[in-house]
């Protein structure tokens, strides 16, 4: 057995919620009491809450749901389009996919129980603790270039929030351009990779963190968020979740690939947690205040700006970062 799938056993076996010894793991997997010992301290570090007690062994201090690739698979089954590949830890989920572009298709998708080089967006680190939440990664190629995936972040935080809803989880919003927020922090991001030249396909590695259930040992997140456990939802069940951001993620990809951004165009701006509201926004080089108006057609940020002599006037904005004005 890889050590890779022996972690992925003593997971498995610790996933009844039970005691078990080291003696009995490594029987049972056919290793050593010492490799046990050596795996349980990996997926201690990569965030899976174990504890030990002396004469009884190890035991999660909570429980856990493992992603079953044959469930998200059945979940999905009607839909019938690309592959869906369960991997237990990884990088990136957004590597792993981007490593085999040539031999992808349209749909297939990855997810991870951790990641351990998870990336966000402006080169952030994305925290990717042992199956506390959902690592996504989705394949697309479109036609027409770059251009043509203009708009296509915000079309995936649409999908994520329709996932969500389809499952009665309420009080989420959209923060432009792409991240999902609940309670004024953040629930999910995305992070689209595209590869390509100017005027052929365009192959899309597109990416989804979504928090479930963080261990309070994370601490090295550098910005407000939240987790759905956290949000008053009754959390659903990690695998129908996985489905359905699964489900939504292909079927809005696929909406957006034919019509582009239009048919999204009211869905998105009703979600727009900063509509009507003052906001900074961070550019490279200075910061703009204004109040927010949603997005324009191409999906860039509409502000409306009042200047020095008092009048105001909308300008649009494609880049930067968007947060709430201090009073
Ligand atoms: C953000 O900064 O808001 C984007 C976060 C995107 C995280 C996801 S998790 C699955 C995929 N793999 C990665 O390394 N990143 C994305």
């Amino acid at each position: 057995m890889k050590k890779t799938d022996t972690k992925t056993a003593v997971v498995k076996m610790l996933a009844d919620n039970q005691f078990h010894s080291g003696q009995q793991l490594g029987y049972t997997l056919g290793v050593s009491r010492a490799a046990i010992a050596k795996h349980i301290k990996h997926l201690q570090e990569l965030g899976l809450d174990i504890h030990s007690v002396q004469g009884k062994g190890y035991r999660l201090s909570n429980p856990i749901q493992l992603l079953s690739q044959p469930r998200i698979a059945s979940l999905c089954e009607r839909q019938g389009q690309g592959n869906i590949e369960v991997l237990n830890i990884i990088d990136s989920t957004n590597d792993h996919l981007k490593a085999q572009i040539p031999e992808l298709n349209m749909g297939d998708v990855c997810l991870a129980e951790a990641q351990t080089k998870g990336r966000g967006r402006h080169g952030r680190t994305w925290v990717s603790p042992y199956g506390a939440s959902l690592y996504c990664s989705m394949y697309w190629r479109f036609e027409g270039g770059f251009q043509a995936v203009n708009g296509l972040s915000l079309v995936i935080g649409l999908a994520i929030v329709s996932a969500l809803k389809e499952l009665g989880i309420s009080g989420v919003g959209l923060k432009w351009p792409n991240d999902v927020y609940c309670q004024g922090k953040k629930l999910a991001g995305v992070l689209i990779e595209a590869e390509g030249q100017m005027e052929s396909d365009c192959h899309c590695v597109i990416g989804v963190g979504l928090n479930i259930g963080l261990p309070e040992s994370v601490v090295a997140i550098d910005q407000p968020w939240i987790d759905l456990q956290q949000t008053g939802n009754e959390v659903p069940e990690r695998n129908v979740l996985a489905a359905a951001l699964v489900r939504q993620l292909r079927h809005h990809v696929q909406i957006f690939a034919e019509f582009g951004l239009a048919p999204f165009h009211v869905a998105w701006c009703e979600l727009d947690i900063y509509r009507d509201s003052p906001v900074r926004l961070l550019l490279a080089d200075r910061q703009i205040l204004g109040v927010g108006k949603g997005i324009d057609e191409t999906g860039g940020l509409l502000l409306d700006i009042t200047y020095a002599d008092g009048t105001v006037g909308q300008e649009r904005f494609y880049g930067g970062e968007i947060s709430v004005r201090p009073a």
